[in-house]
């Protein structure tokens, strides 16, 4: 594990990037509280680093003073208090250009000086596979930082799991719970979408949990006359409706990913794929169909107590880790412990569902179709 040469730290900076995640607030009163009881200054930056690179947006400025007080009662309050971006990537940062239209530009130099000219010490940087490898990058080129892994879609490699999730899971189980009195009432097949990128987890644990009779997720190309084959033999039995959980990353065999939007300086935007699934099986089986998109919904809310403490001990581990030297780590989940894992390792790789993890095994060995 990297150490580096125990230089003294004064004054460290939060930062939150990417899709906000139930349990960042708790992250961030760790570590505020955990810096100050080691005497330690704590700013928090809006924005990602946006509050860096572009203060002149805050006119109450781009860096907040953290205290006991900014960070008081917020633990279980969904989003993040210092606001959060994913058009904020400082190596790619969007400029706009005149005459309209904006073009990226490599601004991570404006923010490591940034850093030195506010006598930021420290980072502790919260986000997922983006923000961590900007992190990761930003170590190179001299910041001594400490990643603490976040989404709500769990892809996230080197830990068991990130915050987030649980509760995105717990509520689209919900939700699915919800559905079942509709579905049953009208004799209908409701498709439901769920967030979770190009990794199925949300999908397979709330679908699993919550009922379904089909799960689609983007580890499993799907043939909807399979699925439809399933759906046959459940109305075959008697029972006159059916629950489809589809991943947003879910795609057909031979087909491609269902994409709502490019849009310039982010990631695509996944969405609809859904709605495609209901349409088709409404044509193969003439059935009643409709579908609902969770979407942003599987985000917000007050974080499970499962994800507030994983939250807190991730904000507490990452100041403790700062304050034994170590620097280009993330915090990670290794049950019962939490340690500490090279950024490199966890950089620009996703950690999708095992085909042959006994969590997909359950599925199948119930009955519920995967497409396949
Ligand atoms: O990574 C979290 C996530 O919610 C994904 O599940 C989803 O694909 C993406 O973010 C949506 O991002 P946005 O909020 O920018 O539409």
């Amino acid at each position: 594990m990297k150490r580096r040469r125990p230089g003294p730290i004064r004054r460290i900076a939060l930062s939150t990037g990417g899709g906000d995640a139930p349990g960042l607030n708790a992250v961030i009163r760790a570590v505020v509280k955990s810096a100050l009881h080691r005497g330690w200054e704590c700013v928090g930056i809006r924005d990602g680093f946006n509050g860096l690179l572009s203060p002149g947006d805050y006119p109450e400025g781009g860096l907040l003073r953290m205290t006991r007080e900014t960070v008081h009662g917020i633990t279980h309050l969904g989003g993040t208090i210092l606001g959060t971006t994913n058009r904020g990537n400082p190596f790619r940062f969007p400029v706009p250009v005149p005459g309209g239209g904006v073009e990226e530009k490599d601004r991570s130099g404006d923010l490591v000086a940034a850093f030195r000219r506010e006598k930021i010490d420290a980072l502790v940087a919260v986000g997922g596979d983006g923000s961590l490898s900007i992190a990761h990058a930003l170590a190179g080129k001299g910041v001594r930082v400490v990643g603490v892994p976040k989404t709500i879609d769990n892809d996230l490699d080197r830990t068991v799991i990130t915050f987030g999730f649980d509760t995105a899971v717990s509520f689209a189980t919900e939700c699915l719970d919800r559905l079942h009195t509709t579905a049953e009432s009208h004799s209908r097949i409701l498709v439901v979408e769920v967030m979770g990128r190009y990794a199925g987890w949300i999908a397979l644990h709330a679908g699993i949990s919550g009922g379904a009779d089909a799960i689609l997720i983007p580890e499993i190309p799907f043939d909807l006359r399979r699925v439809a084959d399933r759906l046959a033999h459940r109305f075959t039995a008697g029972h006159g409706f059916a629950i489809v959980v589809v991943a947003e990353g879910a795609a057909p065999a031979g087909g491609g990913r269902t994409v709502a939007a490019r849009e310039a300086g982010r990631a695509e935007r996944l969405g609809g794929v859904g709605a495609r699934v209901a349409e088709g099986l409404h044509e193969i089986m003439g059935r009643e169909t409709r579908s609902v998109v969770l979407g942003h919904l599987l985000r917000g809310g007050s974080p499970t107590t499962f994800d507030r403490l994983l939250a807190l001990r991730f904000g507490a581990a990452a100041v403790r880790a700062l304050a034994e030297g170590h620097a280009d780590v993330m915090v990670a989940l290794d049950p019962p412990r939490v340690r500490l894992v090279p950024l490199a390792e966890v950089s620009g790789r996703m950690k999708t569902v095992p085909l042959d993890g006994d969590t997909l095994l359950t599925a199948r060995e119930m009955g519920i179709s995967f497409g396949d």
